[in-house]
């Protein structure tokens, strides 16, 4: 009896298999782990209800984003929610099954002529099946006796757990409802982790009720250079510039993106890329100043004085506040191209590395970044900085973002510290993607969709071992030459999908060729949604790059 109901169940598996229809007809991005495509379509009707078998508010929640999808996209009325009913047919089910899967993140999506069914161990899972069957749904609005889902049986689950996207709001500031808008972009592209650059030399972004001139005077700079800057012959603008969050703004935010399931993880600058705060207290520099907001870009020599027990006062209070506001296990303090000019002349800074016996100025930003750890994880909190916290010596639990290419990354996992890879010849999304000549000013740099397609997050340089450290990769999104929320549109899409997919997908299903023909489809959403994304690679007359 056994045999033949194994036997009965391998023809039916051929059957299945037999047909795969690889006609393209299901364009999903990033590119599932495992897709059979079967015969025939499951058509929406009003009929159908929504069924879940918990009680769980977050799933319940998550099948709301059903009923808001039809409704947006297809002007569907919202199908009734109903709980623990055994009736398939006719139903789009969620199933929250604890022994589905480890991985939370991971889900089974099936769909049958009759029937739709997620599965999932958590609600995160259940999201993604629901992004995954969003995108099986027409990409353009159409009349909902049109709407057809391909059946399917799809098996997915992410590659990487931090699928990061950045975002410098410092440089050029960018409304709240924007940043909601860029984490409806990141769930979309089942990215899962937002990287909130929130204080630079331009501006201080974020609200601290304590220290109130962080924002009064911190976030407003006098005027903005104009174009690329030349020693001779700068321009400004000569228009003051400033903006900034209030704390219910961020609450907001970290709501919205918490709905998204996306953890936001907030970066407050220190000691370097800190001209702003310095603007509004001057007391944390070794001159003690007076200090300006930055008005142009790059590195400036004035940062925070290692010396003084004020400045650590200062970034605790501060830090105390961002650990209330941001849930995330991860704060991002920084630590990136802080100049020691100021630190060398400094009588404070020289009798600290005194009193410390730190040898030389790496040592005492190294001796800057492990005190600032101590009170992080006092908070149950894990520091994580740009690769420059490496040198000195690396705080003891701190994870580092590997930026200046992938050595940092190699050395923070060679010492088992956990990594996020994020090199400037692959992840900045500030580079050009097209000709320079026709192509918006941007920093430099060339980074093609192919390129950053053909990134490969794990250094070959890691060992089996030590690649488990990799927890992932990152876009970076620096805002220098972006001053309006269009343009950060067009220089993250469609190279976040591209991303996405590197992140989310086996390594062995990566193929170029596929994936544009997918991104076809993605980009008639991006269209829809009004999603300002790049044509270049789209359009049939391509340039090529010199
Ligand atoms: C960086 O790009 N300065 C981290
Ligand atoms: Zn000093």
């Amino acid at each position: 009896m056994m045999n033949f109901i194994k036997s009965r169940l391998t023809v039916t598996l051929m059957i299945i298999i037999s047909s795969i229809n690889t006609s393209g007809a299901v364009n999903i991005v990033p590119a599932p782990a495992s897709m059979i495509s079967g015969k025939g379509y499951f058509r929406l009707t009003p009929k159908i209800s929504i069924i879940t078998n918990t009680g769980n508010k977050a799933v319940k929640d998550i099948a709301g984003l059903i009923n808001r999808h039809l409704t947006e996209f297809y002007n569907f009325s919202a199908l009734p929610i109903e709980n623990g009913s055994t009736e398939k047919n006719g139903s789009i089910i969620i199933n929250l099954d604890e022994n589905y899967s480890t991985n939370p993140e991971g889900y089974k999506l099936t769909v049958t002529k009759n029937y739709i069914e997620i599965c999932s161990s958590a609600p995160n899972g259940i999201f993604y099946g629901i992004q995954t069957l969003f995108q099986m749904m027409p990409p353009e609005k159409k009349e909902i006796s049109k709407i057809k889902i391909k059946c399917a049986k799809i098996e997915d689950y992410p590659r990487f757990s931090w699928r990061g996207l950045h975002l410098d709001v410092c440089r050029h500031f960018m409304p709240k409802e924007f940043i909601l808008k860029y984490l409806d972009y990141m769930a979309m592209h089942k990215l899962n982790t937002f990287h909130f650059h929130l204080t630079d030399d331009q501006g201080w972004r974020i609200e601290i009720k304590k220290y109130p001139l962080l924002t009064q005077i911190g976030a407003v700079r006098s005027e903005t250079l104009v174009g690329r800057y030349s020693k001779d012959n700068a321009v400004y603008d000569g228009t003051p510039y400033s903006g900034f969050y209030t704390q219910e703004d961020i609450k907001e935010i970290v709501k919205y993106a918490a709905e998204r399931y996306i953890t936001v993880v907030p970066e407050i600058e220190m000691p370097g890329h800190a001209l702003a705060a310095l603007s509004a207290y001057p007391e944390l520099g070794c001159t003690g100043g007076p200090y300006k907001s930055a008005t142009k870009w790059g590195v400036f020599d004035d940062v925070m004085c290692a010396g003084k027990e004020s400045t650590f006062k200062f970034l605790e209070g501060v830090l105390e506040v961002i650990i209330s506001l941001f849930p995330s296990s991860y704060i991002h303090v920084g630590g990136d191209e802080c100049p020691k000019v100021r630190w060398h002349d400094c009588p404070l800074c020289q009798q600290r590395m005194k009193d410390e016996s730190l040898a030389d100025e790496h040592q005492l930003q190294s001796y800057f970044i492990q005190r600032i750890e101590k009170f992080i994880n006092g908070k149950g909190r894990k520091l994580i900085g740009w690769d420059e916290i490496l040198e000195g010596g690396l705080a003891p639990n701190a994870a580092v973002m590997s930026w200046r290419g992938e050595e940092g990354g190699i050395s923070a996992a060679g010492q088992q510290h956990f990594v996020v890879m994020t090199p400037g010849s692959h992840c900045y999304l500030d580079h050009y993607q097209g000709d320079k000549e026709t192509e918006p000013l941007a920093i430099g740099g060339y980074t093609p969709l192919e390129k950053i397609y053909g990134y490969e997050p794990v250094p070959a340089a890691l060992s089996a071992e030590n690649a488990r450290f990799v927890m992932g990769a990152q876009g970076n999104v620096w805002t220098e030459y972006m001053a309006s929320t269009a343009h950060v549109e067009y220089m993250v899409y469609p190279r976040a999908a591209a991303l996405s997919e590197v992140l989310w997908s086996p390594k062995e299903s990566r193929d170029y060729p596929s994936f544009m023909k997918r991104m076809k489809t993605m980009v008639k959403r991006y269209k829809n949604i009004g999603l300002n994304y790049c044509p270049n690679e789209f359009s049939k007359s391509k340039k090529k790059h010199d």
